[in-house]
């Protein structure tokens, strides 16, 4: 008996499984970029579909046509839509409304809508075709490209930003300067913070007067719309090269966010992310060339005082120790290091790992610096 177990403990060693390799061909998703001149036209593209589902930024519903808003669901302004109970609540909808898997969703409003339209859309039955129409600047250069989406986690009252999310790009995003007419002048500015970062990030010089125009009034003229398409092809390029953000060549286009996301948590509200994106921008160089002369620092530092970015001044008495409190909440931190992409000359992005600390006391130093120079020269 025993020599039978042998025997067959020997075999089954033999036949032991062996290690596979499957090669899936997803994700593969060609995302067609649609520009058009009105909302009108957007609308039209939607409604030439018998069968679709909408998702909009409620504070997007009164520019809809009526038959479009009654057919609409509408998703909480902004940040307040990226959770479990909107995404949630979206899910059923679908569900109770018998949507086919085959069944297009349409998503209208800035980034946070995006994020949250394009994860219900990956969830719903496994993932439906979707198309993106993002309503803000950021939206358009940014966060309807790419892939990424997710909603936020928060617990005691803290938000932890994209705690869950996948990879889903859109099929389709259709791009109409006419939405950013009605974006409040906060959020125009904001999107103009990204839009200097992919600039410097292709070592292209930004037509500061025509960004000056848009601030003014929300309408691009044509060289505005060149920028963006820039600045979209740009975020294409990288995406390409690194679709699943595992090379670390997406880490570029996180330029200005290692300062940016410090100066957003410690200002609490009184500054957008992409007003604290762009003084990251500014202080990310300095700190890079604080060694040499403050030639690109000073250009940028020209470029945001024309745009009217504002420090947020009150917290000008920061302290090393604040400062590094604020760092260690990035989530870009690894261990003991911050990394930092940093864009110095044309096309010429260095990357940089500093201990926290360091950059910190650097921040302790240079953001009162900075404050004081806004009121030697204020901006013209
Ligand atoms: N997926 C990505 O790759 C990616 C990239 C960057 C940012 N994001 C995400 O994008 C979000 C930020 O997006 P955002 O800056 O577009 O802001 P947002 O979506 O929060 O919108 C900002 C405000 O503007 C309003 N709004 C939007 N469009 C409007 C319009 N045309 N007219 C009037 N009001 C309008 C919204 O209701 C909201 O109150 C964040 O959640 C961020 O995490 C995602
Ligand atoms: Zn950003």
């Amino acid at each position: 008996m025993d020599k039978f177990f042998h025997a067959l403990r020997k075999f089954a060693r033999q036949r032991s499984v062996k290690d596979m390799e499957a090669n899936f061909p997803f994700p593969a998703v060609k995302t067609k970029l649609v520009f058009l001149p009105s909302r009108e036209n957007v609308f039209s593209r939607i409604t030439k579909s018998e069968k679709y589902s909408l998702l909009v930024d409620k504070n997007l519903l009164p520019h809809l046509p009526v038959k479009m808003r009654k057919r609409a669901f509408p998703l909480p302004g902004g940040e307040a839509c990226k959770n479990w109970k909107t995404l949630g609540a979206v899910l059923a909808w679908l569900a109770t409304k018998n949507t086919e898997r085959s069944e297009a969703l349409f998503v209208i409003g800035g980034g946070a809508a995006c994020d949250l339209g394009a994860l219900a859309a990956a969830l719903y039955r496994r993932g439906m075709p979707l198309t993106l129409v993002p309503t803000t600047l950021l939206a358009q250069l940014d966060a309807s490209v790419g892939g990424k989406c997710a909603v936020d986690f928060i617990e005691n009252k803290k938000r932890i930003k994209n705690f869950a999310g996948a990879f889903y790009p859109a099929n389709q995003v259709l791009i109409s300067p006419s939405f950013l007419e009605s974006l409040p002048a906060r959020e125009r500015r904001s999107g103009l913070g990204e839009l200097l970062k992919m600039l410097y990030l292709e070592g292209v010089e930004p037509d500061i007067a025509s960004m000056q125009l848009f601030l003014a009034n929300g309408k691009m003229n044509a060289s505005m719309q060149r920028q963006v398409q820039r600045a979209i092809a740009a975020k294409i390029g990288f995406v390409r090269r690194d679709p699943l953000d595992t090379k670390r060549i997406r880490e570029a286009l996180n330029f200005g966010h290692t300062v940016g996301h410090a100066l957003e948590s410690m200002a609490g509200g009184e500054i957008s992310h992409g007003e604290a994106v762009a003084f990251g921008l500014f202080f990310e160089v300095a700190f890079a060339e604080s060694k040499r002369e403050l030639l690109i620092a000073q250009r940028v530092y020209g470029d945001l005082m024309r745009l009217q970015f504002r420090l947020p001044e009150k917290h000008g008495s920061m302290k090393g120790k604040d400062w590094e409190r604020h760092f260690l909440g990035d989530k870009k931190m690894n261990k003991s290091k911050l990394a930092m992409s940093i864009a110095l000359a044309k096309g010429k992005i260095i990357r940089l790992e500093v201990a926290p600390n360091q950059l910190a006391q650097f921040m302790a130093r240079a953001f009162p610096a900075l404050v004081q120079l806004g009121k030697v020269h204020p901006p013209a």
